[in-house]
């Protein structure tokens, strides 16, 4: 990945549209420039003047004569492109281009767009944007921006999509004293994207929590691949917007970004170890809490308050966000005994009663700190006549340096009198909140980031097929484009599984009911028929299914049957044949399926199976792109159908190693074979010794699909 270092830290940077107007946005980028205390060469460039904030002013980035390391582009669309192609021919590393009316316009701005794109291609530049705010990072210092003045230094990247967002961002940000290490706007994206941004912000020294504002994703495959070695390196919370079709509409009518399936962001974040965040002040709350505190270790929460309203609304919010109330030792108990009233709550949610000085709070956070069960703490303080909240919140500072390896938060519950104590808190990194809730969101957000990094650790890789494999599956799909077909008969289904090494009963295709017999007594009995037709989904429902066929017999009388029946409902369709199956044994019923998202490629899925499918929803998901065995195993633990598969109540267990390979399998056939759309094996009947596929379809991408 090409370095971004010449974009944050420039040696020179010059300006295209520099403007003497104050109400000019060029004006604003060059005094941005200046009073962010940028060191490097500064050139503004416009043809009318000859000094802008001091600087001397060229007529073109040609007759600088010296190197430029950025350029940033604040004039007219129209005009844009022949400027940014003066830049290349002038050797300028990155382009920042401002300017709107780019494929967020339309057809116009799209054609527009794609040039601007040729042009930075053919010169070797790189382009942030276009229709972007611009760039900062406080630490060169640099900020090459219109943004109403540059936000204070500090440890998180903020990256966003939306220009607005990060505006409005960056007015809040300084409202609370919140420091940012970079601020980035992305805009249309046509070259340099969220995965450029996130992996040169895990590799920036001064950035310590990455956040981003995505409306899209550009590039699902790479977004996957890189965004996990990012979040190895330091934790990436996201907040992506348009989960609902509304939102996802009005994302595409933004930056004319295309809003893929939100369950498929889902699964990618998680694969890749992101904390995806769904309001834009968990976003900061969780950013606040990553700055200041360590880590927990686990999940389990200690609360302290001093009343009991809060404590209950707390312990409920513990549970909600899938986090658990640390269970005291007896020793933790017996200190808080000694020097508590008989009153107080001994166990978690520790309650030291409404007339609790600091003292007392002191006690019970100390001996709930100590004790090696509790991963986190929550202090809740509400205002009685009695209560110290400056001085709780000293003793609470002074407890956080003695207990530095937990993350400690509060909740000051209350207004005036407790501001000079939230205070307190704040300016010591003790993030601290009005309310318990958000609280309790970051540190389950905290939670999941050290189980998320402790996941993408693992890294057993997927079966490789042989090549002879792969030539048999690329001859049968040959065969069925040539065929103008997108669905596979179900012996080529079966075939292509076979050759992938899942596991599906053979099924072999007769064109008589004499080849029927002859396969059905290969096969051995009992036998099943079914129609062989691509136009034909729900074969069942037209007479196209014989079960239990016990003889040559039958098998005949079946054949005709199918044939009779498809023939009277559906006059005139295609039928190749029937299909000839060994009947399988009863067991459970689990599907296997596979779907190809827009963005991130192949979605997995698994879950029961049989008549209550859609009822019980009972399935989990993963993306092919980057999984491995760990991942596969934990898929298939996350249903309700594991606790059937590992022997409910006496029942034989069954062997969850077969599931575990085909659906690896499947994986591995969905990502050698972008032209498979859809695979589904339903039911996949799960036996003590092997898992058995006992239907298979495979759906492949038609001619006009392919050529897009
Ligand atoms: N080289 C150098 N300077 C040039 C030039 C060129 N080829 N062509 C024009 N200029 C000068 C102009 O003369 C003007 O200088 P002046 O103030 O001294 O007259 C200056 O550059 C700016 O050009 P102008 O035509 O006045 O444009 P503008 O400032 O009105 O608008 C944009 C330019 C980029 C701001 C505007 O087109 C735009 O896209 N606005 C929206 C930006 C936005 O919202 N971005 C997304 C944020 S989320």
């Amino acid at each position: 990945m090409s370095s971004l270092q010449s974009l944050f830290k420039p040696n020179s940077i010059a300006v295209i549209g520099a403007s003497n107007n104050k109400e000019k946005i060029g004006y604003s980028i060059v005094e941005n420039i200046k009073n962010c205390g940028y060191s490097g060469a500064v050139y503004p460039i416009n043809p009318k003047e000859k000094e802008i904030l001091g600087y001397q002013c060229y007529p073109s980035i040609g007759e600088i004569g010296r190197p430029v390391d950025v350029a940033v582009i604040s004039i007219p669309a129209a005009p844009s492109l022949q400027v940014a192609r003066e830049c290349g021919q002038a050797g300028v590393k990155f382009l920042v281009v401002i300017t709107a009316g780019f494929k967020e316009i339309g057809e116009v701005g799209l054609k527009r767009e794609k040039e601007l794109l040729e042009i930075c291609r053919e010169y070797n530049m790189r382009l942030v944007g276009p229709n972007v705010v611009g760039i900062m990072d406080t630490h060169s210092p640099l900020n090459a921006s219109f943004a109403d003045g540059s936000p204070e230094k500090g440890e998180i990247a903020f990256i966003s999509q939306s220009g607005a967002m990060l505006l409005a961002i960056l007015d809040w940000s300084r409202s609370r004293g919140l420091g940012f290490s970079r601020f980035v706007s992305m805009g249309n994206k046509a070259d340099l994207n969220e995965v450029d941004f996130i992996w040169s912000a895990a590799e920036d020294p001064n950035t310590k929590v990455i956040l981003a504002y995505l409306e899209d994703v550009t590039d699902g495959k790479r977004f996957i691949q890189v965004v996990r070695e990012a979040s190895l390196k330091k934790p990436v919370i996201i907040l992506k917007s348009g989960t609902s079709s509304a939102g996802a509409r009005a994302a595409s009518s933004h930056t004319g970004a295309l809003a893929g399936s939100d369950l498929a962001y889902d699964v990618a974040f998680r694969q890749c170890g992101v904390i995806r965040v769904q309001e834009m002040s968990d976003l900061f709350d969780l950013a606040i809490s990553f700055i200041n505190q360590p880590v927990p270790a686990g999940d389990r929460v200690a609360i302290v308050t001093n009343s009991g309203g809060p404590g209950i609304i707390a312990t409920d919010s513990v549970e909600r966000n899938g986090l658990h109330m640390a269970r005291f030792s007896k020793e933790t108990i017996e200190k808080m005994r000694q020097h508590l009233p008989v009153e107080a709550s001994l166990y978690n949610p520790v309650d030291v009663l409404g007339d609790a000085r600091a003292d007392r709070f002191n006690v019970a956070l100390e001996a709930v700190l100590e004790d090696e069960q509790t991963d986190s703490l929550l202090l809740l303080l509400s205002p009685t006549a009695v209560t110290e909240p400056e001085k709780t919140a000293e003793s609470l500072v002074s407890l956080r340096k003695k207990y530095a390896s937990k993350p400690i938060f509060a909740s000051l519950t209350g207004g005036k009198r407790l501001e000079k104590g939230a205070r307190i808190l704040t300016q010591a990194g003790i993030p601290c909140f009005p309310f318990p809730e958000p609280a309790l969101k970051s540190i389950a957000g905290m939670v999941s980031y050290t189980r998320l990094r402790q996941k993408i650790q693992r890294r057993t890789p997927l079966p490789e097929v042989t090549e002879k494999a792969k030539a048999t599956v690329k001859a049968i799909l040959y065969d069925v484009m040539r065929d103008h077909r997108s669905v596979l008969l179900g012996n080529e289904a079966s075939q292509v599984a076979a050759a992938y090494g899942i596991p599906v009963a053979p099924i072999y295709l007769a064109k008589t009911p004499e080849e029927a017999i002859t396969i059905a007594d290969s096969l051995g009995y009992p036998i099943v028929l079914k129609v062989a037709s691509p136009k034909i989904i729900h074969k069942s429902d037209v007479g196209g299914v014989q079960v239990g066929l016990e003889n040559a017999a039958q098998v005949r009388e079946g054949y005709l049957k199918i044939m009779d029946s498809v023939s009277r409902l559906l006059p005139g369709t295609p039928v190749y044949g029937i299909e000839v199956q060994k009947m399988m044994p009863k067991g459970p019923e689990t599907i296997i399926g596979m779907t190809r998202d827009l963005q991130f490629g192949p979605l997995l899925a698994f879950g029961l199976g049989g008549i209550y499918v859609n009822l019980l929803k009972d399935v989990s998901f993963r993306l092919a792109e980057g999984l491995n065995m760990e991942e596969i195993e934990e898929m298939i633990t996350e249903t309700k159908a594991h606790t059937l598969l590992r022997g409910y109540r006496g029942s034989t267990p069954c062997d969850l190693c077969a599931i575990t390979e085909a659906l690896a399998r499947v994986a591995r056939l969905s990502l050698d074979f972008p032209e498979i759309k859809e695979i589904d094996l339903n039911p996949v009947i799960a036996y003590p010794d092997s898992a058995m596929a006992l239907d298979v379809k495979i759906t492949a991408a038609n001619e006009n699909e392919q050529e897009e």
